[in-house]
């Protein structure tokens, strides 16, 4: 497919190819914030739980805008740009909290929790002197309103004319939403990483079933995750959004020999095994479950640990990751404490996830100098898009990510 405004051409091939450029070319950064980040795309933006009484606030991002997100005085959830409409100065610096109103630091222009501008410092002036003419309407200065909506807890925005959020997840991703937010949830805190790499290669990564046990030493090597376990790929809304599962108690020994995978250390044992200690919470036997939604959030569960990720693009070469870990308000102390000790596995640092936050970096430094051209090569388990309950050595939610990409942008 050719555009002719296009900034480059897609291969021939389709989605099992990605041009190299498309994760570094500033022309394409730019296309993505207007046609995928003010598109018709729903963007996660934080918790109903965080902002759980009338004032509490969380500030947020859809693509680089930045977001308030505060629950007015009757409830209601509000998505305000984050940018005092006198001279756009960021409004709100704190990452969350509690407010009668936003007042800006610059001039103390001052919002109501729904965005309305309530006051102007020295509107009339000082002694008739100054100020604003008389025919300025503070009513038609109020913070650009974002449209929200909410699903099990979930908050999500939108800029462009996005279909209602239920049928954008579509119902294979509301079931795994629905199974984790079943009941009254409560956070437990925050990490906030940088990534050295394009937002694009994160997306891959927690579609790419492939890495999982082969780049996180931690998973195999302790029996967590391995490919030869029972689990799958769910796809929805025609490959935009994804499921990675698995079920630990599948676990065979013996069936990684042969492959070369370096972490492969059948007698390595950990000094204190309580830190991989778990309960089994839910009774479909899932203990690994990475949710992709289209296209920066990821919800996880890895055995006890449960999380949301929300990415934020940053440039062309550079991103942010900032997780969530959540847990049950009538989790029992044991339980607890067991979530607590597992958090150590996710996370900037994570025992399974650290290495995702250099991987990217890689890919980033590998790929300078390639020219126009060169692609990734993404067929590992064949060229289609489609779930699948077997042959998790399958890139097949890194397609799905790609045709929602190509469709979104022209491409
Ligand atoms: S920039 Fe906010 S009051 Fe002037
Ligand atoms: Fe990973």
């Amino acid at each position: 497919m050719k555009n002719q405004m296009s900034p480059i051409q897609w291969p021939a091939e389709g989605v099992t190819r990605a041009p190299y450029s498309v994760v570094s070319d500033p022309a394409i950064y730019r296309l993505e914030q207007e046609r995928i980040f003010r598109g018709p795309v729903w963007h996660y933006l934080c918790l109903e739980a965080e902002i759980p009484e009338p004032g509490s606030f969380r500030t947020t991002y859809i693509g680089e805008t930045p977001i308030i997100v505060a629950r007015d005085k009757d409830g209601g959830i509000n998505a305000l740009v984050n940018r005092c409409s006198h001279k756009g100065a960021l409004l709100c610096v704190e990452p969350g909290g509690k407010r009668q109103n936003f007042t800006c630091l610059y001039h103390a222009w001052s919002y109501d929790l729904t965005g309305s501008l309530r006051s102007v410092a020295f509107q009339n002036g000082i002694a008739g002197k100054g100020g604003m003419p008389p025919d300025f309407d503070i009513s038609q200065h109020g913070l650009e309103r974002v449209r929200a909506e909410s699903f099990r807890g979930l908050i999500f925005g939108t800029f462009g004319a996005a279909e209602d959020l239920e049928t954008y997840l579509g119902p294979g991703m509301t079931a795994l939403i629905a199974r984790a937010f079943h009941k009254p949830i409560e956070v437990l805190g925050y990490h906030h990483q940088v990534l050295p790499n394009n937002w694009k290669l994160y997306s891959e990564n927690t579609r790419d079933p492939y890495h999982a046990t082969i780049l996180h030493a931690f998973y195999p090597t302790f029996k967590l995750n391995r490919l030869t376990m029972e689990g799958g790929i769910t796809l929805d809304h025609g490959g935009w959004h994804s499921i990675l599962f698995s079920k630990g108690a599948t676990f065979r020994p013996g069936e990684y020999e042969g492959t070369g995978i370096r972490s492969l250390i059948d007698d390595l044992r950990l000094a204190d095994a309580s830190l991989i200690e778990s309960r089994q919470e839910f009774d479909d036997g899932i203990t690994v479950a990475i949710q992709s939604i289209f296209p920066g959030l990821v919800h996880q569960q890895i055995y006890n640990t449960l999380a949301v990720r929300q990415l934020v693009p940053q440039g062309p070469e550079r991103s942010e990751l900032h997780w969530t870990f959540f847990a049950y308000k009538d989790d029992d102390p044991e339980l607890r404490a067991m979530r607590m000790k597992q958090s150590n596995l996710i996370g900037p640092a994570g025992y399974i996830s650290m290495e995702d936050g250099s991987i990217g970096g890689y890919v980033q430094r590998g790929i300078a100098g390639a020219g126009s051209g060169v692609n990734a090569v993404i067929e590992m388990g064949g060229r289609e898009i489609a779930s699948t309950t077997s042959a998790r050595a399958n890139e097949t939610a890194i397609r799905g990510f790609w045709q929602a990409y190509r469709s979104l942008m022209g491409l």
